[in-house]
């Protein structure tokens, strides 16, 4: 039994109102980390943690034959001993410990980080390989994880199949030419770089192939790693991360396809709500000063809606010189503060600033398609998405002008055989991280972060 195990079954019993001391006779084995160390006359008192929650096991014991010397912040320890209710009311039951063995030492004065004091998030992300020691690190992935199972449920209960989208592909996908070429490398591809016999990336997006599936399963998904050589130092930038990516045939509107986003926003993080409170609270505790954190309680709020020639107009420009130039960062900031600091759908932006899957609105006065971005405070950008284009000879002018018609035959196919109306978003997973916990910089939401000139062990 871990020490989340253990928390679940002393809730339950408390429900109950069966915290007797005879529940815990047993003896218990704890094996983790040394979290703190105090010694009162004969006694030791030790926190150990196992990783499973944030909680700490009290430890009391006397251990005449061990050197104390070992029992330092962060060495592994096995301890065996027999629980019992605890006098303090903060941490119902204590270890009486019968054992202990020192599994392996921590060296106090090596170790990066020291008992009791509070390392910033830019100062553990020098360590990438001990961070997860720290409490704030290990709750963050902790909410990672649920984050992830949070998601995969989602789209479970609202029947969708999920996709193994390819993590190598010949296509870029939102052309934007930010890709990394997959090339072989070793003795026996000396002289022969051309291994797949095209050129070849590491996805930027599955999109395209969830486009293939969507005309076989009405409603699919992926959940998985993309790349982007985007040599950019941003703290919402990263040159690998992980995308939720989701397509819905038979979806007539913009509004149907902004509605599933919304749900699935809402659903996940009430999950890690409901899975991680405590976890989720060490967090908020520390919000980085300046960061504008969304109050993950407002979600039920998450409705506000504006075009993009609205939020043209909220930045306060002449709609004339400004239409159809990109949002950047400080006018999505901008654009949030203005709608109460809370998440917002811009709808309906300019045909040239979308990629060319994106569906024409032909009958606008503006020339505009149907795409829409979900806009979070402290992060921007989190979502994006759009109607795809169903139509075969829009579809095809539209490629034809790029140069791009025979690169993509076989998607125009897609519209040949079978074609629907049908939509689908991807959603940057760190950012939403960064989102519901309030994190500063997307480094601080990912086990090991890849960027440009940063790409350790
Ligand atoms: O807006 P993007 O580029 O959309 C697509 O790739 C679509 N093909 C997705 C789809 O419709 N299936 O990226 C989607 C999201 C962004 O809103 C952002 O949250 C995140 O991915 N994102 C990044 N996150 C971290 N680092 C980067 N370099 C990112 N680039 C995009």
């Amino acid at each position: 039994m871990n020490l989340y195990a253990l928390s679940c079954l002393r809730v339950k019993e408390q429900n109950l109102q069966m915290c007797a001391d005879s529940m815990y006779f047993d003896l218990f084995t704890l094996q983790g980390w040394v979290r703190s160390v105090r010694s009162q006359k004969k006694n030791v008192f030790l926190h150990v943690n196992d990783g499973s929650s944030l909680q700490s096991l009290q430890i009391v014991g006397f251990f005449p034959s061990l050197n104390l010397r070992l029992l330092t912040f962060g060495s592994a320890v096995e301890v065996t001993g027999v629980l019992k209710k605890s006098p303090h009311p903060k941490q119902p039951v204590e270890l009486e410990a019968e054992q202990i063995h020192v599994v392996g030492k921590c060296n106090p004065v090596d170790f990066p980080f020291k008992i009791k004091e509070r390392h910033s998030l830019e100062y553990i992300r020098q360590f990438p390989h001990l961070r997860c020691r720290t409490n704030v690190f290990s709750s963050l992935l902790r909410v990672r994880s649920q984050a992830t199972t949070a998601i995969h449920s989602y789209f479970k209960d609202n029947g969708f199949v999920q996709i193994h989208t390819p993590v190598i592909t010949s296509n870029d996908c939102e052309g934007a030419g930010e890709l990394f070429r997959v090339e072989p490398s070793g003795p026996a591809f000396v002289d022969d770089t051309n291994f797949f016999s095209v050129p070849a990336f590491l996805t930027v997006s599955g999109q395209l192939h969830l486009e293939v599936m969507s005309g076989s399963f009405s409603r699919v998904y992926t959940f998985g790693p993309t790349f982007r050589a985007e040599n950019s130092q941003t703290r919402r930038h990263l040159a690998e991360f992980f995308m939720v990516e989701a397509e819905i045939s038979f979806t007539q509107s913009l509004e149907d396809l902004t509605k599933v986003m919304e749900d699935m926003f809402r659903s996940a993080t009430e999950h890690v709500l409901a899975h991680c409170a405590e976890d989720v609270d060490l967090f908020h505790k520390r919000v980085t000063p300046g960061h504008r954190m969304f109050k993950v309680l407002n979600v039920k709020l998450l409705s506000l809606r504006v075009t993009y020639s609205e939020a043209i107009d909220i930045l306060n420009r002449s709609s004339e010189n400004f239409w159809g130039c990109d949002l950047m960062t400080e006018h999505e900031k901008y654009v949030v503060k203005h709608c109460g600091n809370l998440p917002v759908f811009v709808t309906e932006y300019p045909y040239d600033l979308k990629p060319f899957y994106a569906r024409d609105n032909q009958d606008h006065p503006k020339h505009t398609v149907a795409a829409v971005d979900l806009l979070v405070p402290g992060v921007g950008e989190l979502c994006g998405g759009s109607l795809r284009e169903e139509r075969l000879d829009l579809l095809q002018d539209r490629l034809q002008d790029a140069g791009l018609a025979d690169t993509y035959s076989w998607y125009l196919d897609l519209r040949r055989f079978g074609s629907v109306p049908h939509g689908g978003f991807g959603l940057g997973f760190e950012r939403y991280l960064q989102c519901i916990l309030g994190v500063d910089n997307i480094k601080d939401v990912i086990p090991f972060p890849r960027f440009s000139h940063s790409c350790l062990l």
